[in-house]
């Protein structure tokens, strides 16, 4: 009998988990599974979005697995602040505000003022602008400005991947001692796999992997969406 490895078993879409479901839809067919088994609703039907952009949600949101994992992981920790480095129309923004503990608050900073705009509507259209402080800036800037006064008990990083690395050295000051960050896109399309990564954004990537690497952290990254890597200090 062939050996099982680890690396046959761990992403969905692969021969043995298709072993007793067959179909030439199978992501959707598992996509709709999980969905409905997890309690998914439609970010356009949980929330009003205002998306006058031309980039779709699909494209440039969190996918809804990744903002029910986002949400559960609120649950868990009930964070007081929180902080998001790019926030598109505001759909993962909203998503961490579910779960805040009294009188918390979701910070995010974006770049672009067009995406600010349509993502301050977003919040007054969900009533959900008390719990969100959205700050229009250039995520470096920011985070090295005084701007951001207070610790975060939660960080999501999902900006620009170029300057990942030196975002999370930011960010890293801005934990609290139980803190998690959880960064976005740590694959970046499978470029940051590549030894000599091809793109720009792939390299900034693989920049903070390699800062990692040799960081005693408590680490994880989970294979679903373009991947996505929890850290938490020691
Ligand atoms: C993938 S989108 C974010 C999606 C959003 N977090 C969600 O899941 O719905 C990345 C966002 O980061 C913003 N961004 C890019 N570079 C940035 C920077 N240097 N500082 C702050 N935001 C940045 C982009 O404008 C864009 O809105």
């Amino acid at each position: 009998m062939k050996r099982l490895k680890y690396s046959s078993l761990f992403l969905p879409n692969q021969p043995t988990l298709k072993k007793y479901f067959k179909s030439k839809n199978f992501e959707d067919h598992l996509y709709t599974f999980i969905a409905r088994y997890s309690d998914i609703i439609k970010p356009n039907k949980k929330y009003k979005l205002f998306n006058p952009t031309k980039f779709s949600v699909e494209e440039m949101a969190s996918n809804p697995i990744s903002l029910s994992f986002l949400s559960f992981i609120c649950y868990l920790i009930k964070p007081k602040n929180i902080l998001e480095i790019g926030s598109f129309i505001g759909l993962s923004t909203m998503e961490l505000s579910n779960h805040l503990k009294k009188n918390g608050k979701v910070t995010a900073i974006e770049k672009y003022d067009k995406f600010y705009n349509i993502a301050k509507k977003n919040f007054k259209i969900n009533k959900l602008e008390k719990k969100i402080n959205i700050i229009l800036g250039e995520a470096l800037n920011v985070l090295s400005s005084n701007k951001l006064q207070n610790k975060f008990d939660l960080i999501f990083i999902d900006g620009n991947k170029e300057n990942y690395k030196e975002i999370f050295q930011l960010c890293e000051k801005k934990l609290t001692k139980n803190g998690i960050i959880i960064i976005d896109n740590i694959f970046n399309q499978g470029d940051a796999m590549n030894k000599n990564p091809q793109t720009e954004k792939g390299y900034g990537v693989k920049r903070l992997l390699n800062y990692l690497k040799n960081k005693k952290m408590t680490k994880c990254i989970l294979p679903f969406y373009d991947g996505i890597m929890l850290i938490k200090k020691n």
